[in-house]
């Protein structure tokens, strides 16, 4: 365990291990409170967050270590011109640690290439969110008594919702979850994430109906639609209120259901909803900030400041996604076979 860059890549024994960690961090907090004296977390936050980024920085602060960076990429050397590259070099030379959120798909596989330390993805652009995913299972295992065997809703942005993805694909490594994908046609989950549920013989069903899907679910995942990730305005005006959860909706759904956001709450989730006990989503926060608690403990524990690998092209061809990474870094090695390494978009031959 390196890097963070998808949590996938954590195996199960590893979540269970973070999860174990975080639930003594939130219940014996004091013995914790020195373990990361000495310690610099670098939190580069190219892209707006408040709960991620103040959710690191506590976290950091609870375990006895100190936070440097920036939440505003005008006030550092990227509006100079600064590659991302340079940008992570030098942070890992400064800190033992590094969060990144970044616009670009990928860019957090990017900054591991180069970083000296390990790098926390905190989001890249509409790709993944790692530690949210984190968040979300510990949530799930703390208040559903278990991570397996049962069925999950996700409703809202499924295209650009970062936090679906990586749940989806975190999630399908359990057995006996069942998913049903509720958005709009044109928000319906990339196609790279149902190649993968089926592959992988997942049970999953795709509806536009909120109302329809409720009775039958264990978890309801609700998400905003993503404004910032549009190209047409008119297309998010004409979308954002698709979805809204009110204490009606919940009539028909199980007693025991738990409701979950990642937050920001935008209009999918009525205020009144929050007196009701199903209401996870601020408790689903603060599972977060013991999580990370838990990761960036050990992370730093287990890592050894080595260089990072050199790593070079394996293919030619370049990335169909406009919004990949390797799209404005090009220094970046080309790699993948028949999707891109860094975003999971379908590479194409260069003309
Ligand atoms: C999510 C994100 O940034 O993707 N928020 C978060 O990390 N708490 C969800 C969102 O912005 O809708």
């Amino acid at each position: 365990m390196k890097h963070i860059i998808d949590l996938a890549n954590l195996s199960k024994e590893e979540f269970n291990e973070i999860y174990d960690l975080s639930v003594d961090m939130m219940e014996n907090a004091d013995k914790y409170s020195k373990s990361l004296e000495g310690k610099i977390l670098a939190s580069l936050f190219f892209e707006p967050s408040t709960r991620t980024s103040l959710s690191f920085t506590t976290a950091m602060y609870r375990l006895g270590g100190k936070v440097i960076g920036f939440s505003d990429p005008g006030a550092s050397s990227v509006s100079k011109g600064e590659s991302l590259k340079d940008t992570i070099v030098i942070a890992s030379q400064y800190a033992d640690l590094i969060v990144m959120r970044n616009p670009y798909e990928g860019s957090a596989l990017a900054a591991s290439l180069y970083s000296e330390c390990p790098v926390i993805n905190a989001g890249d652009g509409g790709h993944l969110h790692p530690t949210q995913t984190l968040t979300d299972l510990i949530t799930i295992k703390r208040y559903l008594g278990r991570i397996n065997t049962f069925k999950i809703g996700l409703c809202g942005d499924l295209k650009y919702g970062r936090t679906v993805h990586s749940l989806i694909k975190s999630l399908s490594k359990y057995k006996g979850v069942e998913f049903v994908l509720i958005s709009p046609v044109e928000l319906r989950v990339p196609t790279y994430i149902t190649n993968l549920m089926d592959e992988l013989n997942i049970n999953y069903e795709v509806c536009e109906n909120l109302d329809e899907a409720i009775p039958s679910l264990d978890v309801l995942y609700m998400t905003r639609i993503q404004r910032e990730r549009f190209d047409d305005i008119y297309e998010y005006n004409r979308l954002k209120d698709v979805y809204v959860l009110t204490t009606e909706t919940l009539k028909a759904a199980k007693k025991e259901l738990l409701i979950l956001h990642p937050l920001p709450r935008v209009d999918e989730i009525a205020f009144e909803v929050d007196d009701d006990e199903r209401a996870l989503y601020f408790k689903q926060a603060k599972c977060g900030m013991y999580g990370r608690m838990a990761l960036m403990y050990k992370l730093l524990k287990e890592h050894e400041k080595t260089a990072s690998e050199k790593i070079s092209n394996n293919t030619e061809k370049a990335c169909s996604n406009p919004k990949c990474i390797t799209r404005v870094e090009k220094y970046l090695p080309k790699l993948g076979q028949n999707s891109c390494t860094y975003c999971e978009k379908a590479l194409k031959d260069e003309k």
